[in-house]
């Protein structure tokens, strides 16, 4: 893997789509053995654009019905959160009375999960749990349980895997780190 440089940006490697791969055998294990016996049909909710990439890599593991949502927030500005959650699009179902999987790409300050959670309580879903592919956990701070994380990683500014920096970068499939050095 070589450094790429994405607008006035350089990125090195940092994860290897191996270990992302298997830390997301992991949790769809997690996932698959608390909604087995499941006598509803769950809906997972990708996080758009962020998500799109895990979503599809986790949902080919699960083994029960399932129901794909997606819905689209921003907050990000550049490398930076703006801490103001909107909501952009979506969700493309009614998630009333549903049990929601919410697929998240990276937990940082949490702002979305917590406007998530404010979110499904005000459209009335039975249920929420939280799986996110990677936690930054020297940031996130809120009372918001994280059932199911892939990956911590330390509080640097990542691209690949479907992030982005300023819309481009999420086609890669290694996650690459801003490299500070060679600004
Ligand atoms: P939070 O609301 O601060 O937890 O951030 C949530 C969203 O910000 C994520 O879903 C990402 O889309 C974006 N984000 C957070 N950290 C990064 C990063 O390191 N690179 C790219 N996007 C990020």
């Amino acid at each position: 893997m070589e450094k790429i440089k994405l607008f006035d940006k350089c990125f090195r490697p940092y994860i290897p789509y191996e270990r992302l791969s298997e830390a997301i055998d992991r949790v769809a294990a997690q996932i698959n053995a608390d909604f087995k016996d499941a006598d509803d049909v769950p809906v997972l909710l990708c996080i758009l654009n962020g998500s799109v990439m895990f979503t599809s890599e986790l949902m080919k593991r699960l083994e029960f019905p399932l129901e794909l949502v997606s819905m689209k927030l921003t907050s990000y500005s550049g490398t930076v959160s703006t801490g103001d959650v909107h909501r952009v699009l979506g969700p493309t179902a009614d998630l009333r009375g549903r049990r929601v999987i919410v697929v998240e790409d990276i937990v940082d300050t949490g702002n979305t999960i917590v406007a998530l959670r404010d979110y499904m309580k005000e459209v009335g879903a039975r249920g929420m749990k939280i799986c996110t592919m990677l936690l930054k956990p020297d940031i996130y701070k809120k009372d918001v349980q994280l059932d199911y994380v892939g990956l911590e990683i330390p509080p640097a500014f990542i691209v690949g895997f479907g992030l982005d920096y300023n819309g481009i970068g999420r086609n890669s499939k290694d996650i690459y780190v801003l490299d500070e050095s060679a600004e």
